[in-house]
């Protein structure tokens, strides 16, 4: 793919380590994002992790999706795969470690562009999305948080990236 119009519908897969605490509410944010702006485009979440494959997302993780408005209690966990990097269009680290370790997991005949989340946020471009998991409930705040300006910052650059 190149820049410019778009051939294929974007489809957009959100990477952390585990699967149930950050990529699950990027996942969130930007499902509502793309619906707010009639975005037409793919969702998924992965980890590059495999503890939790088949696990639906951490408790505090599905409450504070559940205080904004979304249930996202029919996710469930999953490790990316080789084939995720040539059926997405983009794939989206939610830290510097997740970006490092899919640039290593790339296959060579990958397609997907790999980028970090909070890249496409003014003032916040090199910044990871804090890990909550060992932290306290409101480390879930912060986190809903960020996966919301960077849904906001992703779908501009998606738009942009369409209309060439
Ligand atoms: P996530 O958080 O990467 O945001 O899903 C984590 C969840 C589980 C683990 C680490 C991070 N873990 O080590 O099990």
């Amino acid at each position: 793919m190149t820049r410019g119009l778009f051939v294929t519908r974007p489809a957009v897969l959100f990477v952390c380590l585990g699967n149930i605490c950050r990529s699950p509410l990027a996942q969130a944010a930007f499902r509502r994002e793309a619906e707010r702006r009639g975005l037409d485009v793919e969702i998924d979440s992965a980890g590059t992790g495999a503890w939790h494959v088949g696990r639906p997302p951490d408790r505090r993780a599905q409450a504070v999706a559940r205080r904004h408005g979304i249930d996202i209690s029919g996710y469930r966990g999953r490790q990316v795969s080789a084939e995720d990097f040539r059926h997405f269009t983009h794939i989206v680290a939610l830290d510097r470690e997740n970006l490092a370790d899919l640039k290593r997991l790339r296959p060579a005949d990958g397609t997907a562009q790999l980028l970090l989340l909070l890249d496409t946020v003014e003032g916040r471009q090199g910044q990871a999305v804090a890990d909550p998991y060992l932290g306290a409930d409101s480390d879930f705040d912060i986190t809903w948080s960020d996966a919301v300006a960077g849904a906001k910052g992703l779908a501009d650059r998606i738009e942009g990236e369409a209309s060439g």
